[in-house]
């Protein structure tokens, strides 16, 4: 008798690039909530850092009053904090912005869900303590490499000021999903910031400094910035919380239905407060009709939602999903188009078939 398990086919990853790696996720095919941590996205600005964990010490200095140098043993047995987030790359959906934009061409999938967890930045800040005039919190990563636009080389890094470090569910990361950080996502420490987009969740932790000035590293002062011209800088402003956003996972987009009823079904996020509705139209946007949520697992996850659509006529139809927030944002119909493609949040849609 064959095994029946040799023909479950499971879903892969979604390569974008390999060199440094950057994969999507599965999102349309995860029934899951929490994303198993093969699955969870990748995005890497350089080659995966050498590291020698063995002794593995992590210094915290600048405009603090006890510089520290604290092992990996100390923060393990710290009192901990459990936060499970939505981890949502700023450059998600990026393919989708018309005129189009250059960068990764991500489609749906740079975005991920799961539990972390870690020991508060604030509680390292409290045993440091803070000298006057502290600003910002620079994290620096272990991985490093050149930039095409400047004749240097750079680390990751970027800051955050002390009001978003001083959170308590801003926390320096060891575990994902109940076991130490997977090394492409970084082990053995990352820093992991609730409701900013991804890119402020640096990982492999290599330094924290204080500083007493805006940090302009080029992965602050010239990425991650919103550019709404295309030939200069003017009104630029830097990328920071989650955007209100939903994601249609079924059907698939150029789906062939049945006439009958199907569930379309997906995931809403914000980075403010809670979803607080999906609306979803199946007639360009002329008539919305409240999805139903499902229950909220922790204060910064997705909610997954669900309408039963009765597909009576055969036809061509445009699917539209709209989620609204707390702080009464809405996903507008057109994105906010901006040079590097960041924050991409209009209504999502797709076109099925019913025949
Ligand atoms: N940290 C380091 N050290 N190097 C990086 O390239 N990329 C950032 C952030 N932290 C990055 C980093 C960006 S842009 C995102 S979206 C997330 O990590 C992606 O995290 P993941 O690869 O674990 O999904």
């Amino acid at each position: 008798m064959e095994d029946p398990k040799h023909h479950v086919v499971k879903p892969y990853l979604v390569t974008r690039s390999l060199q440094p790696e950057n994969q999507e996720t599965p999102i349309q095919f995860m029934e899951s909530d929490s994303i198993p941590k093969h699955l969870f996205y990748r995005r890497n600005h350089f080659s995966y850092p050498k590291l020698a964990y063995s002794n593995y010490f992590l210094p915290i200095n600048g405009l603090v009053t006890n510089p520290i140098l604290v092992s990996l043993q100390t923060i393990l047995q710290l009192p901990s904090r459990t936060v499970e987030i939505v981890l949502e790359c700023s450059g998600n959906k990026r393919s989708l912005f018309e005129p189009k934009v250059f960068g990764e061409q991500w489609k749906k999938g740079a975005i991920s869900l799961g539990v972390w967890k870690g020991v508060p930045l604030r509680s390292l800040l409290e045993v440091t303590g803070l000298k006057k005039g502290a600003k910002e919190v620079v994290v620096e990563g272990y991985d490093f490499g050149e930039r095409s636009d400047l004749d240097k080389v750079f680390s990751y890094a970027r800051s955050l000021p002390l009001e978003k470090a001083l959170h308590p569910d801003t926390i320096i990361a060891y575990e994902y999903n109940n076991q130490p950080i997977s090394f492409k996502h970084g082990h053995p420490l990352r820093l992991i910031v609730p409701q900013w987009y991804g890119m402020a969740s640096v990982k492999w932790i290599k330094q924290i400094s204080v500083i007493a000035s805006d940090f302009n590293g080029p992965f602050q002062s010239i990425d991650y910035q919103y550019y709404p011209n295309q030939d200069n800088d003017n009104g630029a402003y830097p990328v920071t919380t989650i955007h209100v956003n939903s994601t249609i996972q079924k059907p698939l987009d150029m789906a062939k239905l049945n006439t009958g009823t199907h569930v379309i079904k997906g995931i809403a996020w914000t980075g403010k407060g809670k979803i607080s509705k999906v609306e979803i139209s199946t007639d360009h946007g002329d008539t919305w009709v409240e999805g139903k949520l499902s229950q909220y697992s922790s204060n910064y996850s997705w909610v997954s939602w669900t309408y039963d659509w009765v597909a009576a006529k055969k036809g061509m139809y445009s699917i539209m999903s709209r989620a609204s927030d707390s702080h009464g944002r809405t996903q507008p119909m057109k994105p906010v188009w901006n040079r590097n493609g960041y924050g991409y949040n209009a209504v999502d849609r797709i076109k099925v078939k019913v025949e």
